[in-house]
């Protein structure tokens, strides 16, 4: 799958998102090792705190079918340009790799797609 196909994949997740309180809809799409796709949008709570971003939705998604190396994920939201993953998402998306400088993020702005690593996006990034 091409990386505009990821893109056009969390565009499509991002119109399920449910998020009445931050208005802010996000989709994500994940791409694992094996070349399967899983794509996840945030869902929100009157408790704020218990939201789930789109990136994690995806992986978790990814996780329950057993997968455990990603590849690339891809993130769009409607309302912001490049929209790009928060530290917690860049966080989890470290826990499922084997090297930073392997998994690609791709953020879109108009019609032009941007690439990043996970290393550029999460410099010294830990792991136990
Ligand atoms: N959000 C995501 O889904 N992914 C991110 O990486 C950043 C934030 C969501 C969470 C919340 O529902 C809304 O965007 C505003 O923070």
């Amino acid at each position: 799958m091409t990386y505009e196909e990821l893109m056009q994949k969390a565009i499509d997740a991002a119109k399920n998102a449910y998020c009445p309180y931050s208005k802010f809809p996000v989709g994500a799409c994940v791409m694992t090792d094996d070349g399967a796709i899983y794509t996840g949008c945030n869902f929100e709570n009157s408790s704020f705190g218990m939201t789930i971003c789109a990136e994690r939705n995806a992986i978790g998604s990814a996780i329950a079918e057993g997968k455990r190396k990603i590849k690339a994920v891809a993130i769009f939201s409607p309302v912001q340009d490049n929209c790009a993953p928060c530290g917690a998402c860049r966080q989890v998306i470290h826990e499922f790799c084997d090297n930073d400088n392997d998994v690609d993020i791709i953020l879109q702005s108009g019609n032009e797609l941007k690439i990043f690593t996970l290393a550029q996006l999460l410099p010294e990034s830990f792991s136990l």
